[in-house]
């Protein structure tokens, strides 16, 4: 039986994640959040999120990059050419599994036929942005959990969907 898949995504009312490279917004609550829930469990992201994400090696998590520059791999970083392999080497490794996007991967393993937990930020703005959310609101999720919060600049609910 292959293991649960966490995704676990912050994204606007219009689906917007990512802006050049980088996160559209800064959201201390769910910066904070994020690197809790992903500590020390086993990471699945893109080459970008990866190179992007300074403390991704930290916290005792386990990293599979999913890259066709093998180059990346090093101590704790396992690197995989696509989500099959990756979730394959992901599945050999201890503890949950998180997948971290970016917008391919989570499009792949979305549309994937196995159960999944949506841990997802939802941000009650349109916001500009070039890497977008797959859509998911017509998959059928079971809603596991919510709660809302706000700080100065957004309005943001953290849900838990299964399905
Ligand atoms: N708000 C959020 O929760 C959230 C979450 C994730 C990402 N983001 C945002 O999204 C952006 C980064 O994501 P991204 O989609 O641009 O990039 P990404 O997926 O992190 O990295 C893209 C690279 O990963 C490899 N790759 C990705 N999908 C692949 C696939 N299906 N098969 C084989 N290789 C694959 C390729 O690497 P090579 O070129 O090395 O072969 C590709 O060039 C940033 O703006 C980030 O802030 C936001």
């Amino acid at each position: 039986m292959p293991k649960m898949l966490n995704l676990m995504v912050c994204c606007a009312e219009n689906r917007v994640m990512g802006r050049e490279n980088r996160l559209p917004w800064r959201i201390p609550e769910d910066l904070k959040f994020f690197h809790e829930q992903t500590a020390a469990k086993t990471i699945v992201l893109g080459r970008i999120c990866y190179q992007t994400w300074p403390r991704a090696r930290e916290d005792g998590r386990r990293l599979v990059v999913i890259t066709s520059d093998s180059a990346l791999a090093r101590d704790g970083v396992r690197v995989a050419r696509s989500v099959p392999e990756a979730l394959a080497a992901a599945e050999d490794l201890p503890g949950e599994i998180y997948v971290n996007g970016g917008e391919r991967i989570f499009a792949e393993v979305l549309a994937l036929d196995r159960p999944m937990r949506l841990h997802l930020t939802l941000v009650h703005a349109e916001v500009p942005g070039d890497r977008y959310f797959p859509e998911w609101r017509h998959l059928a999720w079971r809603e596991v959990s919510r709660r809302e919060s706000s700080d100065a600049n957004y309005r943001y609910t953290f849900f838990t969907l299964e399905r």
